[in-house]
């Protein structure tokens, strides 16, 4: 199988992609902003096309939340024109493609966690923008479109919010972190190899993924200085006490029956994929 990974270079998800994806024997072509011209469609069709790509992976976005506030042109054009103008190639070429999208298309009030059903509304561009381009796609009527949304995402290959922390925590005594945002955290390693899992079963459609349980950005933290076993106190805050541009829902967690009632498979606790993440780290390269 050959695959086409949109942002595979550089990106966070897209690089833990290309390494599943030939874990488990696929050709990964991965693309960077200097490959390919990605609003020009034809190019588009003719990468597909001379790769004999089965699936089109896109994870390529505007995804500085804050920024996105002051940008809303480029977020758009990157979150929701970019989406169709892929779904467009990848119907012509007949190229299945799995799209991600974000946990930030809601506006957090609910309490329990979201389902694929549950109305989105989001409250900052960024989350606007991803909506859009999920309804963008949706609207092609493409055979063999899968949406997956995502959600606080870590990893190797690119600074995320605990590369941060750990970096901010190797130097301070103390750490202030907000404890009234809670979300589901996503190892990408488990998410690339999850999201394999799906394409191989062939679904299609909408899907919620991460890793299983929830947590506060406070708990992640404190959690990634205590594996780390960094002297750092992590001291919760409130949203309140840490104004940012863009408005974050207060609550995202991902309901994961959809994905498991597809594959049969229960993506494991966070706090054990971070563990992973961390330890491999430390790892000296022979
Ligand atoms: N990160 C999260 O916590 C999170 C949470 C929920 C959902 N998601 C979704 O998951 C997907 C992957 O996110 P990620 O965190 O892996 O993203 P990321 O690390 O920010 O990577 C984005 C990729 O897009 C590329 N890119 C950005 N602007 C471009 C442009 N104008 N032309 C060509 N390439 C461009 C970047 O290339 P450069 O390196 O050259 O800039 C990079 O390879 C996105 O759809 C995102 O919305 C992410």
């Amino acid at each position: 199988m050959n695959a086409v990974v949109l942002g595979g270079r550089t990106g966070l998800l897209g690089q833990a992609l290309c390494v599943a994806l030939h874990k488990r024997g696929w050709n990964a072509l991965a693309m960077g902003r200097a490959d390919l011209n990605l609003f020009d469609r034809p190019a588009v069709e003719a990468c597909l096309a001379n790769s004999r790509a089965d699936v089109l992976f896109n994870t390529v976005a505007y995804t500085k939340v804050d920024q996105a506030e002051e940008e809303p042109g480029e977020a758009a054009r990157l979150n929701r024109q970019l989406p169709l103008i892929l779904g467009k190639a990848a119907k012509a070429t007949g190229v299945r493609l799995v799209h991600y999208s974000t946990d930030f298309v809601f506006s957090g009030k609910k309490t329990t966690p979201y389902t694929i059903e549950d109305q989105t509304d989001p409250r900052s561009v960024y989350g606007q923008t991803k909506l859009q381009g999920e309804r963008e796609l949706m609207s092609l009527d493409l055979p063999g479109l899968l949406i997956i949304r995502t959600s606080w995402l870590f990893g190797p290959g690119r600074i995320n919010f605990v590369t941060r922390i750990l970096e901010l925590a190797s130097s301070r005594p103390e750490l202030a972190v907000v404890h009234d945002q809670v979300g589901s955290p996503s190892f990408t390693r488990d998410l690339a190899a999850n999201s394999l899992t799906l394409v191989e079963k062939e679904a299609t459609g909408l899907y919620h993924l991460a890793n299983s349980g929830q947590a506060s950005w406070c708990e992640l933290a404190a959690e990634a200085v205590r594996c780390a076993d960094l002297p750092c106190r992590i001291r919760p805050i409130t949203s309140a006490e840490y104004p940012q541009k863009a408005c974050r829902p207060a609550y995202s967690v991902l309901d994961l029956s959809g994905f498991t009632a597809a594959t049969g498979v229960i993506p494991r606790p966070w706090v054990q994929a971070l563990r992973e993440f961390l330890f491999s780290r430390e790892e000296v390269p022979a």
